[in-house]
């Protein structure tokens, strides 16, 4: 038996009939044909399938989508919507790319989206609650220290963008050095 809900994905708004089965990963990809979130484990414990719901990082593949009527979904394809700059990638996307923090690039989606809504919450955050954010995201690949260059890449991007508005503060981002035995939690 299928219910009718409304959900707002990166702003566009649909109204679709749905069981109470299926999740928000499932419509994301097979209704609104966004594939950047991934299916890894299906079971809320990967993070490859990370959205942020009303800005806060979400598991996909374990929320109903019954459940999100009223709420504003933001996938990796709508980071843009979050980044008034001209230039069509989010600064972390951005950072990503010019880190070469990828592999397989199956995790990618959760460790963007990660750092996004780290960094909506804390321009400037210590290597220590980078780690912390990060470690319940799988990289099977060993891409962490690319990916934490990443990570810091981002925090100087986003500050360069927000130094570059007028009245804006100006911060110095973090340099401090990496180390090569920095492992994110779960790899393996
Ligand atoms: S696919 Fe959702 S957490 Fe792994
Ligand atoms: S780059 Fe392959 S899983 Fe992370």
């Amino acid at each position: 038996m299928t219910q009718t809900v409304t959900i707002n994905v990166n702003g566009q708004v649909r109204a679709l009939h749905l069981t109470p089965q299926a999740s928000l990963l499932h419509v994301l990809r097979n209704d609104f044909e966004l594939n950047g979130a991934k299916y890894g484990c299906g079971l809320g414990e990967c993070g490859a399938c990370t959205v942020l719901v009303d800005q806060t990082p979400a598991r996909s593949c374990v929320i109903p989508a019954l459940g999100v009527q009223g709420r504003t979904i933001t996938t990796l394809e709508g980071l843009s919507l979050l980044n008034a700059q001209a230039d069509p990638l989010h600064p972390v996307q951005r950072a990503f790319i010019d880190a070469q923090a990828t592999q397989c690039g199956y995790c990618l989606n959760g460790m963007i989206m990660m750092t996004v809504a780290l960094l909506l919450k804390n321009a400037q955050p210590s290597r220590q609650e980078i780690l912390d954010t990060l470690s319940g995201n799988l990289c099977r690949c060993g891409a962490h220290v690319e990916i934490l260059k990443a990570v810091e890449l981002s925090i100087q991007y986003t500050m360069d963008l927000q130094s570059a508005k007028p009245k804006a503060d100006v911060v110095n981002a973090s340099s401090a050095p990496l180390s090569p035995t920095l492992k994110l939690g779960g790899s393996s």
